[in-house]
């Protein structure tokens, strides 16, 4: 009786041992790698912005310029304080450790290195005044 296994058998039965470990993996590793996508969470604003300009909400600021209008999130990016909106300078600034954003999120000064979320904003004529998708 011959029991040496040849070669070519050999490698083919590797072959479809590591195919058919992969075809039973493949379902866990879907599993754990997937994600649901967050729902955006819709605001409606009721009220008109301020001077046509600003609007400072509790999570977020509306701003208007030039035709275009975007929302920025009050929450800073360093450690999370909720971030004031100096009108006359037309900056947010942090409470907590003084980082300081414009108005389109981009970081200005401050330990904060990461810019600001920003929102899409949808305009209405008719109260809600503002949608925000956040
Ligand atoms: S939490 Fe805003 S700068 Fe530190």
């Amino acid at each position: 009786m011959n029991n040496k296994i040849n070669p070519k058998h050999a490698f083919s039965r590797r072959l479809l041992l590591s195919f058919g470990s992969f075809l039973l993996i493949y379902p866990l590793i879907r599993f754990i790698s997937h994600r649901v996508p967050r729902k955006p969470v819709i605001i409606k604003v009721t009220e008109p912005l301020k001077q046509d300009k600003f609007l400072v909400k509790d999570d977020f600021c509306i701003f208007s310029e030039n035709e275009q209008i975007w929302a920025v999130s009050r929450k800073c990016t360093h450690l999370g304080c909720r971030l004031n909106y100096k009108e006359e300078e037309g900056i947010l600034e942090c409470p907590c450790h003084q980082s300081r954003f414009a108005n389109t999120g981009l970081v200005i000064n401050g330990p904060s290195k990461t810019e600001l979320k920003t929102y899409k904003v949808e305009k209405n004529t008719d109260p809600p005044f503002f949608i925000v998708s956040t």
